[in-house]
């Protein structure tokens, strides 16, 4: 497995890579993480893995995503484990740049759009977005991959890149990657190292409120109202940032479509954010 921090090398060694000694071309597999891989990322990596001939992870802690006063310095770090996960989990080429060798002093900005990059999550963390288009536009222009594997879990993430890569007529398909759950319900996050005890306990609160939605729609009640109604019941007493229903072009509906919904919550527990959904 090769490190790479450098940018220009890892262009260069991915145009090597993708042609055999007959010509022909090699498919990219590339996962975009912040490190402290869990089996959520492995599973992302795993699809990569399955679908393309080599595979590129980049290990890279992006400030401009973060906002002042949230969890950039403390933000959890293994780079060595994460390593070792790579390594036993098949990846060709690790990323793992420094800041200065993605950003510069005066740089071109890339923004999320107005509307959907500053609903939900982008209400709270106004801004967020823009940080993560930026470094995901430039993330897909170093690696260059035939495909790039996102997760579900963060679904308005995923939705905007979509977007980013339709307006942009970029050259790369975008995979959505099924969230991956601890036994007892809770999605996997690079955050919930932040949790006591007790917070993990009612972190498993937003797990069992979507629980309740999948219940629910079993009974046949579709009405988006009345779903989220009985989430938050569930939520209580955790400070609940939303609960909504969406379509897959993320617009609020007023009653689930099979096959074209979102469920989303977003709470926070102690200092964490956290979020999950489901897809119907
Ligand atoms: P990070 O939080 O490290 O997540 C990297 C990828 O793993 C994202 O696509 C995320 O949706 C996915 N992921 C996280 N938890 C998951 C789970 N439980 N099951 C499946 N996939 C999961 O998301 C980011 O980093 C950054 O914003 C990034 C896209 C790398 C840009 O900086």
């Amino acid at each position: 497995m090769k490190i790479i921090s450098n940018p220009l090398e890892l262009k260069q060694y991915v145009k090597n890579k993708t042609r055999d000694s007959l010509g022909e071309q090699k498919s990219i597999g590339f996962v975009p993480t912040m490190g402290a891989l869990h089996e959520g990322h492995i599973s992302l990596i795993k699809k990569a893995k399955e679908q393309n001939d080599i595979v590129v992870v980049s290990i890279f802690v992006n400030p401009t995503q973060f906002l002042a006063g949230e969890d950039l310095d403390t933000y959890p770090k293994k780079d060595e484990a994460d390593k070792k996960i790579c390594e036993f989990s098949g990846v060709d080429v690790v990323f793992f740049p420094r800041a200065e060798d993605i950003y510069s002093e005066d740089e071109v900005s890339l923004l999320a759009p107005k509307v959907r990059g500053y609903v939900l999550e982008g209400t709270s963390r106004p801004g967020h977005f823009n940080g993560v288009l930026t470094v995901v536009m430039k993330l897909l222009h170093i690696v260059s991959p035939t495909r790039a594997y996102f997760g579900k879990k963060d679904a308005q993430q995923l939705h905007l890149i979509m977007l980013m890569v339709q307006q942009f007529f970029m050259d790369v398909e975008i995979v959505p990657v099924d969230t991956l759950r601890e036994s007892d319900g809770l999605a996997l996050s690079s955050r919930n190292v932040y949790l006591s005890p007790s917070q993990r306990e009612e972190a498993l609160k937003l797990s069992a409120s979507l629980h309740l939605a999948h219940k629910m729609l079993r009974q046949n009640i579709f009405d988006a109202n009345i779903i989220t109604h009985k989430m938050r019941e569930c939520l209580k007493p955790l400070e609940v940032e939303y609960v909504v229903v969406l379509n897959r072009d993320f617009e609020l509906i007023e009653k689930v479509e099979i096959g074209n919904s979102v469920i989303l919550v977003e709470a926070i527990v102690g200092k964490t954010r956290l979020l999950d959904n489901i897809w119907l």
